[in-house]
Formats: C-alpha cells, sequence, structure tokens
C-alpha cells in the first residue's frame, strides 16, 4: 500500500486522529505533557515497560517508554494484539493507570504509549508502524 501522510500540526494536546494504513487503523495521539509524567510512574503496573520483549513489534528507531519519535506524539496500530479488536480510547482507564486504550472484547487495556497493563489478557504492547517525519508537522506511515 502506499504511504500514508498525516499532519499534526494543528493537535491539541489529548487529541487523537484516526488514520488507516494497509488497511489497519492508525491512531495518532497528541499527549500533554502530563501524560508524558504518567508514562513514567506506571512502569510497575506493565507486562513490558520498557518495551523490550522479542514479541514486540516496532521499528528499531522506536525506543523508550514513550515508544514514538517526536515525544509528544504517539503512532500506533489500532489493533489489540490480544486477539485484534480495535481498543478505544479512554480518558481515563482508571485513577491509577489514567488514560489509555480499552479493548471491548475481553478487557485488555494499554496506556498512552500503547504499552499492555500486566492484570489483561494481551501479552504484548500495541504494534508501532514504520513512520517518519517529512517536516516538522507531517507525519508519513509507511
Ligand atoms: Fe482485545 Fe481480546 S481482542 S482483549
Amino acid at each position: 500500500g502506499a504511504p500514508v501522510e498525516v499532519n499534526v500540526g494543528k493537535m491539541k494536546p489529548g487529541q487523537a486522529i484516526r488514520a488507516e494504513w494497509r488497511g489497519k487503523p492508525i491512531f495518532i495521539l497528541k499527549r500533554s505533557q502530563e501524560s508524558l509524567e504518567k508514562l513514567k510512574q506506571i512502569g510497575d503496573l506493565l507486562k513490558d515497560p520498557e518495551s523490550t520483549k522479542e514479541t514486540v513489534k516496532q521499528p528499531d528507531y522506536i525506543t523508550g517508554i514513550y515508544r514514538s519519535i517526536r515525544d509528544d506524539i504517539l503512532v500506533v496500530i489500532g489493533i489489540c494484539t490480544h486477539l485484534g479488536c480495535v481498543p478505544q480510547q479512554k480518558k481515563e482507564l482508571s485513577p491509577e493507570e489514567g488514560a489509555g486504550f480499552f479493548c471491548p472484547c475481553h478487557g485488555s487495556k494499554f496506556d498512552m504509549a500503547g504499552r499492555v497493563f500486566s492484570n489483561v489478557p494481551a501479552n504484548d504492547n500495541l504494534e508501532v508502524p514504520p513512520y517518519s517525519y517529512k517536516d516538522e508537522n507531517t507525519i508519513v506511515i509507511g
């Protein structure tokens, strides 16, 4: 499939854009500073906080707990790593867990970096597709 361009220049913290790439839903999220801080604090609640499991799908240039090129912008494939449903974005999964994604099929939960929580059936963090920045505010997926 052709690469997909998404402009993130006008996104506000907390805002999400949904795109499609190779027939898959792509979630693009602009994270607030507060949200990035939360990601540093919830490692104990996650199965793979540093996203280093061999089974995790993400490009080599994606490293660290934010799992993104630009700290504030997350790009993930919106397909639950349990059995493939599309998770929903939630402002708050719980006070402890903060914002993230909830899969309605069997209750898997992922944080604002697409990292999977420990107490759910999914085992892997959400997949990060290959992408790059064409300019400061334009993402090219694929
Ligand atoms: Fe998402 Fe099972 S498919 S929890």
